[in-house]
C-alpha cells in the first residue's frame, strides 16, 4: 500500500453509467497533484473515493493506510480535508466564519455543541489569518463574496490537521486578481515541506500552482495520463483528455491553454 493514496482497479457505477473505469492511482507522502478533465469526466467522483464519501463499485481504495470497506469512514474522514462546493452549499447562510472553520474538528457543519475548546478557536482564528480571512471571523458566511468563501474553506479543510488536503475547483467563480492570489497562496503552502499531501481539481491550467509535483488527467472516467505534471501537462495530453487541439505554453511552472487556430 502507498501510504497516502492507492487505487487498484477502481471502477464506480451509478444507474447503469460508468462514472469512473478501471482507476489505477498513487498519491505518496508530500505530493502535490493536479486532476483534470472535461465536465462530467469524473473528477469530483474521484475526489469523493479519495475523501471516503463514496465506496467503489469495484477495485480497492487505500487511504491513509487503511482500506475502505475495512475501516470505519468515521475514524477516515477526520484525516482528510475536503473543499468542495457541495460541502460549502451544506453550511447555513447564518454561521458565522469563525464557526464554519471550527466546526470542522467536529466533522460537522453547524454549530450543535456550545463547549468548544478555546485551543480549537485558536486554531480556527490562526488557520482564517494565514489564508486572509481572519477579519471576517465574526461575518455570517453567507455574506461573504465567492472568493472569500473559497478561502474559508481551506482554512476549514485543514482544521483537523489532514494528512491529506482534497481541493474541487476552488478557484471556480475567482476573478483575475482573486484566483492569482489563491495561486500564490497555494504555491506558498505547497512549499512547505510540513503541509498534507494535495489533490487539486481544476479545469484550467492557469490554476494548476507552481511546484505542484504530478497530474492525473481524466476523460469520460479513463485515465489518459498519469505521473510527473511535466510529462503529463502535455499538448499532446490535454488535446485528447479535451478533445480539442490545444497550443499548451509553460513558464516558470505556470501553465496556459488555447485552442490552436
Ligand atoms: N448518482 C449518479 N448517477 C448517475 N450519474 C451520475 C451520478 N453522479 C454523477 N453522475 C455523472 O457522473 C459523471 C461524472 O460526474 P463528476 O461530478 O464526477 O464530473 P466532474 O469531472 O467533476 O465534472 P465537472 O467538471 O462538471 O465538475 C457526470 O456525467 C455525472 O452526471
Ligand atoms: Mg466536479
Amino acid at each position: 500500500m502507498s501510504d497516502v493514496l492507492e487505487l487498484a482497479g477502481v471502477s464506480l457505477v451509478r444507474g447503469g453509467k460508468t462514472l469512473l473505469d478501471e482507476i489505477d492511482w498513487q498519491v505518496n507522502e508530500g505530493e502535490r497533484w493536479v486532476v483534470m478533465g472535461p465536465n462530467g469526466a469524473g473528477k469530483t467522483t474521484l475526489l469523493q473515493l479519495a475523501g471516503a464519501r463514496l465506496h467503489p463499485t469495484r477495485g480497492v481504495v487505500g487511504i491513509l493506510d487503511e482500506v475502505m470497506g475495512a475501516v470505519d469512514v468515521f475514524d477516515l474522514r477526520p484525516r482528510i480535508g475536503l473543499a468542495s462546493a457541495a460541502l460549502a452549499a451544506q453550511v447555513p447562510d447564518h454561521e458565522t466564519v469563525l464557526n464554519v472553520v471550527v466546526t470542522a474538528s467536529y466533522g460537522v457543519t453547524g454549530r450543535w455543541r456550545e463547549q468548544y475548546e478555546r485551543l480549537d478557536e485558536r486554531r480556527a482564528f490562526r488557520l482564517l489569518d494565514a489564508w486572509g480571512m481572519s477579519r471576517f471571523m465574526n461575518r455570517p458566511f453567507g455574506s461573504l463574496s465567492e472568493g472569500e468563501r473559497k478561502r474559508v474553506q481551506i482554512a476549514r479543510a485543514l482544521m483537523a490537521d489532514p494528512e491529506l488536503l482534497l481541493l474541487d475547483e476552488p478557484a471556480a467563480g475567482l476573478d483575475l486578481a482573486g484566483r492569482e492570489d489563491l495561486v500564490q497562496r497555494l504555491t506558498e503552502f505547497a512549499r512547505d515541506p510540513e503541509a498534507p499531501a494535495m489533490v487539486l481539481v481544476t479545469h484550467h491550467l492557469e490554476e494548476v500552482p507552481p511546484g505542484f509535483t504530478h497530474a492525473l488527467l481524466l476523460r469520460d472516467g479513463v485515465v489518459v495520463a498519469t505521473g510527473p505534471i511535466g510529462d503529463v501537462l502535455t499538448e499532446e495530453n490535454l488535446s485528447a483528455a479535451f478533445d480539442i487541439a490545444l497550443k499548451v505554453s509553460e513558464e516558470n511552472g505556470r501553465y496556459s491553454a488555447v485552442a490552436r487556430a
